[in-house]
């Protein structure tokens, strides 16, 4: 009997794949063409003599290969200065970095006595390779400035993970785990003063903490491990939550006064 083709999906059918794998993360073509990996694959050269299968040589214990964590720790430690640790990030094995287009290591004045530290690139700072530069960025930037903070003078700006999640979705734990030790030598090569962390993801990593950013923000807390003294740190909401929730531009607000209040207390004191 004759094979009647399936007919083609409609114009519905095929936009709600195309946002099923949006949600998905996969947002971006990485070829000119489409690529059927459902198809057969192409018959293999006939052989002259079987090839003979060699096994890879097998270490004598996994104990011998150091996680990554620890290699990019290593990695980590032994940058002397920012360029150094960029190097060494852009370095490191990820597979964000596979799908990310530019690495987003910092922007702002490293002298500035103040470091404030994001979650993760989307898409504009993956495109542009520089930290909030996009609609949450300006924000951010709109909010600091209400306090007399400028990027260009007051201020340092990083992220907790260096490439862009695919889809901006929340950076896993093994993620965060793994780029910790270059964001803590980040820190202790910059010697802030004080430190805020944007939103829970920052927040969380970098207090070690189980509680959520209402539970912690709008108080100083200490961060350990980024050079030889623990650093005061201002948990606060992230903007991007901001843009999506502008009753919590309240809480925000105070949490800029407490900011603004301790800068001008120290600059007092002279410290
Ligand atoms: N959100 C972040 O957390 N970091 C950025 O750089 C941009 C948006």
């Amino acid at each position: 009997m004759e094979q009647v083709p399936a007919p083609l999906p409609g114009r519905d059918a095929l936009l709600a794949a195309l946002r099923l794998q949006m949600e998905w993360g996969a947002d971006e073509a990485l070829l000119d063409a489409p690529a059927d990996r459902f198809a057969a694959p192409p018959p293999a050269p006939a052989l002259a003599a079987p090839a003979l299968a060699r096994p890879a040589p097998r270490p004598a214990s996994s104990a011998l290969i150091p996680p990554p964590a620890a290699a990019a720790a290593s990695l980590a430690a032994g940058a002397a200065d920012l360029a150094a640790l960029k190097a060494a990030i852009a370095a490191t094995d990820s597979p964000l970095r596979e799908t990310a287009t530019n690495l987003v290591f910092a922007d702002g004045m490293p002298e500035s006595g103040l470091m404030m530290i994001g979650e993760a690139p989307g898409a504009d700072e993956d495109r542009l390779g520089r930290p909030f530069v996009g609609v949450s960025g300006k924000l951010l930037d709109r909010m600091l400035d209400s306090i007399g903070l400028r990027r260009e003078e007051n201020f340092y700006l990083t992220n907790i993970l260096p490439w862009r999640p695919p889809g901006n979705r929340t950076p896993t734990d093994a993620e965060i785990n793994l780029f910790l030790p270059f964001l803590l030598r980040h820190i202790a090569l910059v010697r802030p003063r004080h430190l805020v962390l944007l939103g829970g993801v920052s927040a969380k990593a970098l207090l070690r903490a189980k509680e959520g950013i209402t539970r912690l923000r709008g108080r100083w807390h200490a961060v350990e491990g980024a050079g030889d003294a623990a650093l005061p740190a201002l948990a606060t909401l992230h903007p991007a939550y901001l843009l999506r929730n502008p009753a919590a531009k309240r809480d925000a607000w105070s949490d800029l006064i407490l900011l603004r209040r301790t800068l001008d207390g120290e600059a007092r004191r002279g410290s």
